[in-house]
């Protein structure tokens, strides 16, 4: 097991761990943006730049993807490796003036805005880090965008720009953009995905009508083998707010006395689902439910 020294600091680390996994793990914080659990390291951005010891001189590198191979020293937070994130900083905010996250990471890390001047139209609001095409091929299956373009015109964007027919309306890009490029447009029976201009069919909850989720979304599921999306709401076109409530209403009629001592927090219910509340007995949000083994 290698040690990783962290500005002076010695930690233990796993061989092809990498520096920013380290970092997190010990409560280190390094920014970044086109980092994602779901998704390999891709070192798109800079933002989570370090210095590494390399024998007599430091080197600058990513964080997110340098892979810890024997003992290293790093430092975050040097004055060389600050400058560095802020600089990075400043030439994403020329991108991304208007977005609401990157200014709050920015304020965090100290930068107040940027000397350069806004970026060509065709990529502002992007700071191009690819994990919405990521997710999309890579975890969905759908490869429903890409990127587009040389230089400054390029961009992410769906085939020919138009609707795209393999766009299963998931919404995972929305979900992993780190700048909020992406939204989600809840129409009457419609999901669209902005700024694509792609359209699916949408599924609402047949007791509230808040949206669960896109028809398609479903149909891929089922293809897939896998429960689909109205299996996972146990059977019922409900929202998980509503499925929660109707839950509720279940035990709160099934367990005599309402629960509220310790010998009511546990019991059986018929069918053998092991019903166990929280620590807020009465609280139906406390209630937690599993299948009896
Ligand atoms: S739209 Fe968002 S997730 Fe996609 S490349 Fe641009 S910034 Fe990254
Ligand atoms: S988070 Fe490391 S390069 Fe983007």
């Amino acid at each position: 097991m290698p040690t990783v020294t962290i500005d002076e600091k010695p930690y233990r680390a796993d061989v092809g761990e990498t520096i920013l996994e380290v970092a997190q793990r010990n409560g280190i914080w390094i920014p970044t943006l086109c980092h994602h659990q779901a998704l390999e390291p891709y070192a798109a951005c800079r933002i989570c730049v370090v210095e590494i010891d390399r024998g007599g001189w430091w080197q600058v590198v990513t964080s997110c993807n340098y892979p810890i191979r024997r003992a290293l020293t790093v430092r975050v937070n040097s004055e060389r490796a600050i400058r560095a994130r802020r600089g990075v900083m400043e030439l994403l905010l020329a991108r991304c003036p208007e977005s609401p996250q990157l200014r709050r990471l920015a304020n965090r890390m100290g930068v107040e805005g940027t000397p350069y001047p806004h970026i060509a139209a065709a990529q502002e609001n992007c700071i191009l880090c690819n994990l919405c095409v990521r997710v999309c091929s890579e975890r969905i299956g759908a490869s429903a965008i890409s990127m587009v373009g040389r230089g400054g015109d390029r961009t992410v964007a769906t085939p020919f720009r138009m609707s795209s027919e393999d766009c299963i309306g998931c919404g995972a890009c929305a979900a992993v953009c780190p700048v909020g490029t992406i939204d989600l447009i809840f129409h009457e029976d419609e999901v669209e995905i902005s700024p694509f201009e792609t359209r699916v069919t949408l599924r609402r909850c047949a007791e509230c009508g808040r949206p669960v989720g896109s028809e398609l979304v479903n149909e891929v599921l089922a293809s897939r083998g896998g429960p689909t999306l109205v299996e996972m709401l146990a059977g019922d076109a409900y929202c998980l707010r509503c499925k929660r409530k109707k839950l509720a209403e279940r035990l709160t009629a099934a367990v005599p006395g309402n629960g509220s001592g310790r010998a009511a927090q546990e019991r059986s219910l018929p069918g053998g689902t092991n019903v166990q509340t929280g620590l807020h007995a009465g609280n139906p949000r406390s209630i937690r439910v599993g299948e009896a083994g």
